[in-house]
């Protein structure tokens, strides 16, 4: 029961105590835990959520059985030995002897910050960046003294070779003794998803000192493609969101969380590994990338797109106008309107690849030029394994290029190579492409994760049309099926409306229907091998295992709802902006910014981003 209580708040009741249950969005104690029982356990009475110690710290944290087990072992003062003795050469120190040099150095640093006179040049650029005490206290942010030897005469029992293999020391040549690594410098404790520091981030204080951040070196304890600034404070958040945030520095993160943005983290430095999206996948659905307004970032997000392609998450970019970052912005009047407004604008990885290859065609002249461009896009989009990709995720992107070349559908799936090959075969380029208007071209108005939504939704009730029994509501008062939950007109995607009104003729009769039959309903070719391919894609989704049929369909619903709650937002961005037609800095910077963007080719016209009213 301690363990549970350092998490949640819990009240005696009778022979139990009582809580917020963190497994779902609760608003009376539905959380009971048991003690009386022999082997303590815990139960929500309204999700359900139930085990023991064990259960609690594993779901709570989103941790594995081995992670989990070091969690309740660490905190319970016990030391856990390996069955095999790990492989550590000789003299190396080990992962606790490094962690225990790292908490010294923390405490050390936050000490300087807050007690020194020495501090008060890393207290006033805190103070100049707008970080408060709360978050400074939050984050461990410490200050290094402007001298050699400070820490290295602090080492409180914990060896030189300790210090000097976790990079707080460097040795002088000769056995002259060893020199602190971090002087003169605004300490960041980089932390592992328990918050215990396992590295320092330094920015230098004096702006003639180079480089601007230095970095711990990689020890057995930190490794950087695996390791996110910020992640154990921002974890809770980003599960409850489904989403993360990754920023691209230290002060981003403590800027984001200080405005109430909790589930932003940083990569150290370097682009986003396929390590650091598995680690996230395990926890949401989405990872939005923001990248500062410059030339790196531009080619960061453009590598981005290789992750989209590896794991199977959602992947959106947001770069910042040029000059920009998070930090710098949530600092001005208005920052986190126009800080919200980005993210919500943020391109799918996969749209921003395409918006891309606008922006080239717009700008390259002469027919063979552009036949070039789509083909450096093709072989790109192929080299990145673009055809394993599931037909939910590919079907837009092709459906787009189509439209943008005028050129039919299939004979982009044809030109397109597979991985790595060359061309299969060529697509002709039009000599004019202008704005084609067809039903599949309206495609492009979708925002597209609504419209994965509502594929997955019509998908699956498709497959097992019996699933429309299922309630998919959560508010226990509201009619809670399907049919009234949604509707064909709602479908923003014109070609799933299509279909989605055929379907719902059989939904509403509360009649059951084969894909056949489903098929024989719809009278445009293409209508009729859409709702083939949304039959196969669900099976081929259902049967992989994972969840059950009637959990996902409730999940899609679930993200229909949180996307419209965006779009909610955006409408009330939309009338403030009616209630204060000047308003200093906020909504009209932002419409200048996306103006700026859409000029970049960065948002494309087509997308429903726009702000105006
Ligand atoms: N970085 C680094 N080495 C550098 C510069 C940057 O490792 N020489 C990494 C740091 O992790 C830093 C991130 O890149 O947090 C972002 O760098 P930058 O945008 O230059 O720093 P800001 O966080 O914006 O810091 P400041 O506002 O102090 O300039
Ligand atoms: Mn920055």
């Amino acid at each position: 029961m301690a363990l549970i209580a350092e998490h949640v708040p819990l009240r005696p009741k009778g022979r139990e105590h009582v809580g917020i249950c963190p497994f779902h969005d609760d608003h009376t104690p539905s959380l009971a835990v048991v003690t009386h029982k022999g082997n303590a356990f815990y139960k929500c009475h309204a999700c359900g959520a139930a085990g023991d110690a064990f259960n609690f710290v594993m779901d709570y944290h989103k941790l594995t059985f081995p992670e989990t087990l070091k969690f309740l072992a660490d905190r319970a003062g016990v030391t856990l030995r390996p069955r095999r003795e790990t492989a550590r050469s000789g003299d190396q120190p080990a992962g606790d002897e490094l962690r225990r040099a790292n908490s010294l150095a923390a405490e050390f640093y936050r000490d300087f910050l807050t007690h020194d006179r020495g501090g008060e040049s890393a207290r006033a650029m805190l103070r100049d960046r707008g970080i408060n005490e709360a978050a400074a206290e939050q984050f461990m942010i410490g200050a290094a003294p402007a001298q050699w030897e400070s820490l290295a005469g602090h080492t409180r029992g914990i060896t030189t070779e300790t210090l000097v293999a976790a990079g707080l020391l460097k040795r002088r040549p000769a056995g002259n003794g060893q020199y602190d690594t971090f002087r003169h410098r605004l300490i960041f404790p980089i932390c592992d998803e328990l918050g215990r520091p396992i590295a320092f981030g330094g920015r230098c204080l004096d702006a003639a000192d180079e480089p601007k951040y230095l970095n711990s070196p990689e020890s057995p304890i930190f490794h950087k493609s695996r390791t996110l600034y910020g992640l154990h404070l921002a974890k809770r958040a980003i599960i409850e969101a489904k989403q993360v945030i990754v920023t691209e520095g230290y002060t981003d993160v403590v800027a984001c969380h200080q405005a109430g943005v909790g589930n932003a983290v940083a990569t150290l430095g370097t682009a986003l590994t396929a390590d650091h999206v598995k680690m996230l996948k395990r926890i949401c659905e989405e990872v939005v990338l923001v990248f500062d307004g410059d030339e790196a970032g531009r080619r960061a997000a453009d590598r981005a797109l290789a992750i989209f392609f590896a794991e199977p998450v959602d992947v959106r970019i947001c770069i910042l106008p040029e000059g920009d970052d998070p930090a710098d912005m949530l600092g001005r009047t208005g920052g986190l309107d126009c800080f919200r407004t980005m993210l919500d604008a943020a391109v799918d990885a996969l749209e921003f690849k395409v918006a891309r290859l606008r922006q080239d065609l717009r700008e390259t002249r002469g027919h063979a030029g552009r036949q070039r461009c789509l083909e450096r896009l093709l072989s790109e989009l192929a080299g990145l394994g673009f055809d394993r990709l599931p037909g939910v995720r590919k079907r837009p992107v092709i459906a787009q290029l189509a439209d943008l070349l005028e050129v039919r559908i299939d004979d982009i799936e044809q030109a397109l190579p597979r991985r790595s090959g060359s061309l299969r075969s060529r697509v002709e380029v039009k000599e004019v492409p202008d704005q084609a208007t067809s039903l599949w071209t309206e495609q492009a108005d979708v925002p597209p994760a609504r419209r994965i939504a509502e594929r997955e939704i019509l998908a699956v009730l498709i497959y097992q049309p019996a699933l429309r029994h299922h309630p998919v509501g959560t508010d226990p008062l509201a009619d809670a099926s399907i049919t009234s939950r949604l509707e064909p007109q709602q479908f923003m995607d014109p070609v799933l409306r299509r279909v989605a009104e055929a379907v719902w003729t059989w939904l509403v009769r509360d009649e059951t229907f084969t894909v056949q039959q489903l098929m024989s309903a719809l009278d445009d070719p293409r209508l009729r091998s859409l709702a083939g391919d949304l039959y196969l894609e669900a099976e081929q989704r259902l049967e992989a295992g994972g969840q059950s049929p009637a959990e996902f369909l409730r999940d899609r619903f679930d993200a229909l709802d949180r996307l419209s709650k965006r779009e909610l937002y955006r409408r009330d961005l939309a009338a403030y902006r009616r209630s204060r037609p000047n308003p200093v800095g906020g909504v009209a910077v932002i419409e200048q910014m996306l103006e700026q963007r859409r000029k970049q080719g960065y948002i494309p016209d087509a997308l429903p981003m726009r702000i105006r009213p």
